[in-house]
C-alpha cells in the first residue's frame, strides 16, 4: 500500500494526472499535472485506467535521463553548426547536417520529410516582424514568433506548455551558451492545423496533402503519443495467444455527428450493436460536449485487454488517433481508415496491406475486412509484424533526439526570423496577416 501512495505522490509532483475512476479525460496524461488539470488537448486513447506500475514509472525515469543526455550532446552540435553558417549565403545541405549528426540515410530522410518545402529549398528566408510575441503562449495564439529561449520563459498556459516543454528540454540544456537564444522561430502549438501556412512553422502535426509546404514537424507533445509505446512488450502477448476479435475503445472526442465520415461518432453508430461477435466497439467515456455518445458507452479496457485481441481498431479524433503508435508497435494488427494527418511518426510512409488494414471513411467494410482477416490469418500476422517492425526505426533514443536536433539545425539555419521597424513587416501575431483557418 506504501508502494502505491509512492507512486501517486511521485505522479503528482512529476505533473502525472492518473484518471481515477470516471474523469473526463480516459486515460494516463504525461505531463498534464494538477496545474494543467484543464487542457484542450483531451487524450483520446483507449480508457487505460490504473495502468501504471512502479516498473513502469522506473522506464518512464529512465527514459527521460536518457534524453536529457542525449539532448545536451545534441545541442553542442546545433550551436556549433548555426553559428558557424551565420553569415553564410546559402543554407546548409540536409545531408552535411545529417553527417555532422551522426544520422544513417534513413533517419536522414526522415529530417527532410519533417521539414517539408524547406528541406528542398536552397535560399534562406528572412521573415521581418515588427515584435516578437510576447503574453502568454497559448493554442488560440495561432502562428506566433518567439526568440528560441525567450520562448523557454514566457508564460503559457498549460495545454501549451506541455508542447513547450518537449522543445524547450533542447534549448534548457543549452544554458550558459548565449548563441542558440538569439535565434528566432515560428510556432503552432495545439490539435489544430491550418489550411495555409505562410511560412516555415513548427507544428506538431500537418494534413498529409500539405507535407511539402510550410509545416515542419518536431516530436512535440511525446509522451501522449509515444509514452504507451513502451508499456506495449510488458502487455502484448503473442499472435496465437489473441482472440479473434477487433476492439476499440476511446473518448468521443473529435466531431460529434454520426453522420460525418471517419468520425468516431459514427464508428460507434455503425458497430455498436454489431450482431457480429467478433467487432467490439463503444466509447469508453463520453465527453461534455457529446452527449449524443452516452448512449454508446461501454465498460473500459486496459491495455492489455485491448491486446488480447488481434484486431485493434484505430479510430481519429480531434487529431492524429493516440493510439496508433502503441496498436502499431504490438503484436495485433492495426484497422484504419487511411490516414490524412501526419507526425513524427510519419503516417505518410505507412501503407494500406502492408502496416495495417484499411477501411472505407464510412466504415461500411468493417466487416468484410474482419472476415478477410479470419480467413487470412497468416496474412494479418505478417501485417501486423510488419507494424512492428516499422516502429523499430523510433526506438533509439539518441538517434530519435538527433533527428530533432538536425530539424532543428535546418530550420535556424535557413530561416532569419527578426525584428525590424522598417517596411515589410508584420506584427507577431501571424495569424492575422498571412493564415486562413480551414
Ligand atoms: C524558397 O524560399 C523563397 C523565399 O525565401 C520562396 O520565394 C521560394 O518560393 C522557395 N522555393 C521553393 C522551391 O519552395
Ligand atoms: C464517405 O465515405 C464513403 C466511402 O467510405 C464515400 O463513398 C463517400 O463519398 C464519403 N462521403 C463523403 C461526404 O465524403
Amino acid at each position: 500500500m506504501k508502494g502505491i501512495v509512492a507512486v501517486l505522490w511521485l505522479a503528482v509532483k512529476r505533473g502525472l494526472s492518473l484518471n481515477v475512476g470516471g474523469a473526463t479525460e480516459g486515460g494516463i496524461h504525461f505531463n498534464a499535472g494538477p496545474e494543467n488539470s484543464v487542457t484542450n488537448d483531451v487524450s483520446d486513447d483507449a480508457d487505460l485506467k490504473g495502468w501504471i506500475a512502479p516498473e513502469s514509472m522506473a522506464t518512464i525515469d529512465r527514459e527521460a535521463a536518457d534524453r536529457q543526455m542525449a539532448r545536451s550532446e545534441s545541442l553542442e552540435v546545433i550551436d556549433e553548426l548555426v553559428n558557424s553558417q551565420r553569415y553564410a549565403a546559402y543554407p546548409m545541405e540536409i545531408s552535411a547536417i545529417c553527417i555532422r549528426f551522426g544520422l544513417n540515410a534513413q533517419s536522414c530522410a526522415r529530417v527532410e520529410a519533417y521539414l517539408g518545402r524547406l528541406a528542398h529549398n536552397r535560399t534562406k528566408q528572412t521573415v521581418k516582424l515588427r515584435g516578437f510575441f510576447s503574453g502568454t503562449i497559448t493554442a488560440k495564439a495561432n502562428v506566433f514568433a518567439i526568440g528560441v529561449r525567450s520562448m523557454c520563459e514566457a508564460p503559457a498556459d498549460s495545454a501549451c506548455d506541455i508542447y513547450r516543454r518537449d522543445f524547450c528540454k533542447v534549448v534548457t540544456a543549452a544554458s550558459g551558451r548565449a548563441l542558440l537564444g538569439d535565434k528566432a522561430a515560428l510556432f503552432k502549438f495545439g490539435d489544430t492545423r491550418d489550411a495555409h501556412a505562410c511560412y516555415p512553422t513548427f507544428y506538431k502535426t500537418r494534413l498529409m496533402k500539405l507535407r511539402d509546404d510550410n509545416y515542419v514537424l518536431l516530436d512535440l507533445n511525446h509522451d501522449r503519443h509515444w509514452g504507451m509505446v513502451g508499456q506495449v512488450p510488458g502487455a502484448d502477448v503473442s499472435w496465437s495467444q489473441k482472440r479473434t476479435q477487433l476492439v476499440w475503445r476511446g473518448a468521443s472526442t473529435g466531431r460529434c455527428d454520426a453522420y460525418f465520415n471517419n468520425t468516431r461518432m459514427m464508428l460507434v453508430r455503425k458497430y455498436f450493436h454489431s450482431q457480429d461477435p467478433r467487432i467490439d466497439v463503444g466509447f469508453s467515456e463520453a465527453l461534455q460536449h457529446c452527449d449524443a455518445a452516452r448512449s454508446y458507452v461501454k465498460p473500459g479496457m486496459s491495455m492489455q485487454t485491448v491486446l488480447a485481441a488481434k484486431y485493434v481498431l484505430v479510430a481519429q479524433g480531434n487529431d492524429k488517433a493516440s493510439g496508433l503508435n502503441w496498436a502499431l508497435a504490438s503484436n495485433s494488427v492495426p484497422f484504419m481508415v487511411e490516414p490524412d494527418i501526419e507526425s513524427w511518426l510519419l503516417e505518410s510512409s505507412l501503407k494500406a496491406w502492408e502496416h495495417y488494414i484499411p477501411i472505407e471513411p464510412d466504415f461500411s467494410d468493417l466487416g468484410s475486412q474482419v472476415e478477410w482477416a479470419v480467413q487470412n490469418d497468416g496474412e494479418a500476422e505478417r501485417i501486423a509484424k510488419a507494424g512492428k517492425d516499422y516502429m523499430q526505426q523510433f526506438k533509439n533514443r539518441k538517434t530519435e533526439t538527433d533527428i530533432e536536433a538536425a530539424v532543428l539545425t535546418a530550420y535556424l539555419d535557413r530561416m532569419d526570423v527578426r525584428t525590424s521597424k522598417l517596411s515589410g513587416v508584420v506584427d507577431g501575431h501571424l495569424e492575422k496577416t498571412c493564415l486562413e483557418t480551414p
